[in-house]
């Protein structure tokens, strides 16, 4: 049965909000499944204003096995599930790892269960480049070799999707031996490694809302700019890139949010089942001094930074061969580094004047 109803988990979250918009607006039903623990029940509403339509909410701590199974129950017409809910600050992972493999994990396990006590056997599951580690050759494909993770939360990431691979198989196992359940249908399962997304939407209505100090460079200039930082730091000019600083593949998240869109409809592409990996980049790599550029020339802002020491654990540079989404996804990054800067820098500026 193609997908009507979508259950979104993280879908009050930075990049979850955005695809909630794009499933609304491709007129799918949408609930999203929330804890708010690093997010705001009104963004709903941002959402209805943008869309004119208003998403169910449900607040739900889905690392809590009775209340996910619970949740699953009340919704298990669903037809698909986007799973982004998880906790992602690197730094914070280090310092506790035990709640990021806890929440992100048990927070899987449980939905996959939920997913299995009914019919709902469509998800599209939130990875990350991370997965990689800094990688030989450049750009990466999906098959170039995973790297032991270099923090906690990175490595929730591999684990998960180790587990997802480790299910997709056993179903396979037991359908080969004819001890697949009668009426069930074989997983089907996308897991999508963003690169570095960033920017808003174009409404300024909804975008990302860091909890204090931001650790990621997007909101850490915003914030600069805006006065609320005095100084961005930019960590380390000694790389061997061609002006020193890291490298990465920046993208849209309204690029990322229609590729969630793209991902579940590919689902229900006839011949697909069991799991798969895609990038999820524009291909093209920037540095960090380049972001720089491009967020003073699109907003006019000058930014107050300084080149300071490396951070540690960060990698030279990283970005994405994104052919096979392309390919069999029907999908493209199509929006530039400057509307991602002066989009993210919108969203700041509307911040301010709600405060
Ligand atoms: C980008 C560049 C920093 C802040 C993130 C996530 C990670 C994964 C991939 C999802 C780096 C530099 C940053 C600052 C700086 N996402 N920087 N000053 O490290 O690529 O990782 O994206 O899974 O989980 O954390 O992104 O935005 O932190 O850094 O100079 O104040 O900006 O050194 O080169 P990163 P980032």
């Amino acid at each position: 049965m193609k997908v009507k109803k979508v259950i979104v988990t993280g879908g009050t979250g930075f990049i979850g909000s955005h695809t909630v918009v794009e499933l609304l607006q491709r007129g799918y039903d949408v609930i999203i499944a929330d804890d708010l623990s690093n997010s705001k029940a009104s963004v709903v509403d941002r959402i209805a204003e943008i869309t004119g339509k208003k998403p169910f909410l449900e607040v739900v701590d889905l690392s809590d096995r009775t209340a996910c199974l619970h949740f699953f129950k009340i919704h298990s017409d669903a037809e698909a599930v986007i799973h982004f809910a998880a906790a992602k600050a690197v730094g914070e992972s280090v310092l506790n790892p035990l709640h990021y493999y806890r929440n992100n994990l048990d927070s899987l396990l449980y939905v996959l269960e939920g997913m299995g006590q009914s019919a709902c056997r469509k998800l599209v599951y939130s990875s990350s480049c991370t997965v990689y580690g800094q990688p030989e050759h450049l750009p990466v494909t999906e098959d170039t070799p995973r790297q032991p993770a270099t923090c906690p939360y990175a490595n929730t990431k591999r684990i998960s999707e180790d587990i997802l691979a480790d299910m997709v198989h056993g179903d396979e196992a037991r359908r080969a031996k004819g001890e697949g359940m009668e009426g069930d249908n074989p997983w089907k399962i996308l897991a999508l490694r963003y690169f570095n997304p960033i920017g808003a939407h174009a409404s300024a209505l909804i975008g990302e809302l860091p909890n204090g100090v931001p650790n990621n460079l997007m909101p850490y200039i915003t914030q600069t700019a805006a006065g609320l930082r005095p100084c961005l730091q930019v960590f380390g000019d000694d790389y061997d890139t061609p002006d020193g600083t890291p490298i990465r593949d920046y993208i849209h998240v309204c690029d990322l949010a229609e590729a969630h869109v793209a991902a579940m409809e590919y689902l229900d592409k006839p011949g697909f089942e069991g799991i798969d990996f895609f990038n999820l980049g524009t291909g093209t790599g920037y540095s960090v001094l380049e972001v720089i550029q491009s967020f003073e020339r699109a907003t006019g802002q000058k930014l107050n930074y300084k080149i300071v020491g490396r951070r540690e654990g960060d990698i030279e540079q990283i970005w994405a061969n994104t052919d096979k989404a392309n390919r069999l996804l029907g999908w493209k990054a199509h929006r530039g580094l400057d509307e991602m800067t002066l989009s993210a820098w919108k969203w700041q500026e509307n911040l301010q004047k709600k405060a």
